[in-house]
């Protein structure tokens, strides 16, 4: 026998979630966001309830995208002084990491962010001085539901995007109200939707996939793969933003409890290099380590076996078709939503110069060995692979490797 766990928050969702900010204990509260968030009108959503809710709050509003390490000490040092029992993350992925940080740096105020360590004992000791409540504005992260938090540090010449990952770290609880992501523009709508793939697709393929990560997944796939186009087409289409904000969440707890891999790998290194944004960057990858799997060699290949069952399950195969056949079918359906909401599909289109990229291709590769995220991969790529991977990501050419 085995063990596992799920991590999982409370989850409140749907319309009108945020309202039952009222029945979480906590008087005073210190609110993680951004400026952007703020000037959106977000901010003050959260605020009138808490006033509505007699609730005493501060706010940190210097999240930045992509948060370094210094940003996150800010937030540590004003958290520590306003001393509150509850800790509000609003906004998008950075903003939800760099709040579980600063919640970890609360709680051991003698913690730097090196102290952020999977193996440590001491972190399950942990929301003895405050709870935090996560509040995605965004519909892609998954942030609100996970362990894991990344922070960029500049170590040798270049931003290093480090994953600090702790089983404490998942927030206490995650509001899911379609009224926040409501206002995104279609690309951050596109963006975010395809980091959400990405981490439903790739926990589906995982090495750590279980049952209960493998039907969080199957339902987000089919929920994005149905609403995005909707929400791409019409952002003010109430239901299409409720069920992508809730397929979000679900991909965030199916990789929350497996593991993202290669393009998570590929894309935070090129994110590192070339400031991607996340969901647009992984997103691009996808299709092409996706592909990379199938076409492992050997009998036999789990990945077909997962890919062609994905298909039919989601009715983009037959289930009398044959395994393979069906399984190729995922990159045809990933190709065709990319078109419909047109996703910047191969990295040229980026607008990286042919002479920039090569002469940054040593280091992606470099960084890509270094980020923890691929080590789940179903197929572990050598040096060449990588390579190969990130040139033919370029060209936006299929991969026959
Ligand atoms: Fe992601």
């Amino acid at each position: 026998m085995y063990m596992w766990h799920f991590y999982c928050p409370n989850i409140i969702y749907g319309e009108g979630a945020i309202n039952f900010i009222e029945k979480i204990k906590g008087e005073k509260c210190f609110i993680v966001t951004d400026k952007i968030i703020e000037k959106l009108g977000y901010l003050k959503i959260l605020t009138d309830s808490l006033e509505k809710y007699g609730k005493n709050y501060e706010v940190f509003n210097e999240t930045v995208p992509d948060p370094h390490e210094e940003d996150v000490m800010k937030g540590k040092e004003k958290c520590n002084k306003y001393n509150p029992d509850l800790i509000i993350a609003l906004g998008g992925g950075s903003v939800i990491d760099t709040a579980k940080c600063i919640w970890a740096m609360y709680e051991y105020p003698e913690y730097t962010l090196n102290n952020i360590d999977p193996f440590s004992d001491q972190l399950y000791d942990f929301a003895n001085k405050a709870r935090l409540v996560a509040i995605p504005t965004t519909s892609g992260t998954g942030s609100e539901v996970t362990w894991a938090a990344v922070i960029s540090r500049f170590q040798d010449e270049v931003w290093r995007k480090m994953s600090l990952p702790h089983m404490s770290l998942v927030p206490t609880f995650a509001i899911v109200d379609p009224v926040f992501p409501k206002g995104m523009p279609p690309d951050l709508t596109v963006n975010t939707a395809f980091d959400a793939i990405s981490h439903s697709i790739e926990a589906y393929g995982s090495m750590w996939r279980n049952e209960f990560s493998n039907a969080m997944a199957i339902k987000a796939i089919e929920l994005v793969f149905k609403y995005l186009p909707i929400a791409y087409k019409d952002g003010n289409n109430e239901e299409a933003r409720d069920y992508l904000h809730q397929a979000a969440t679900m991909a965030g707890l199916a990789f929350g409890n497996s593991q993202a891999h290669l393009a998570h790998a590929m894309g935070h290194s090129w994110g590192g290099v070339f400031h991607t944004q996340h969901g647009q960057s992984v997103g691009l990858f996808l299709r092409y380590i996706t592909q990379y799997c199938l076409n492992a060699p050997g009998e036999p290949n789990e990945s077909i076996q997962l890919y062609s069952n994905l298909a039919k399950k989601l009715g983009w195969a037959n289930w009398d078709d044959d395994d393979k056949k069906a399984a190729y079918s995922v990159i045809d359906k990933l190709r065709e939503l990319q078109k419909e909401v047109n996703f910047t599909s191969n990295l040229k289109d980026l607008g990286i110069s042919k002479g920039d990229f090569e002469n940054n291709l040593d280091k992606l590769v470099s960084l890509f060995y270094q980020d923890p995220s691929g080590t789940m991969a179903p197929r572990i790529p050598n040096k060449e692979d990588v390579k190969r991977l990130y040139q033919y990501a370029y060209e936006g050419k299929d991969i026959d490797f």
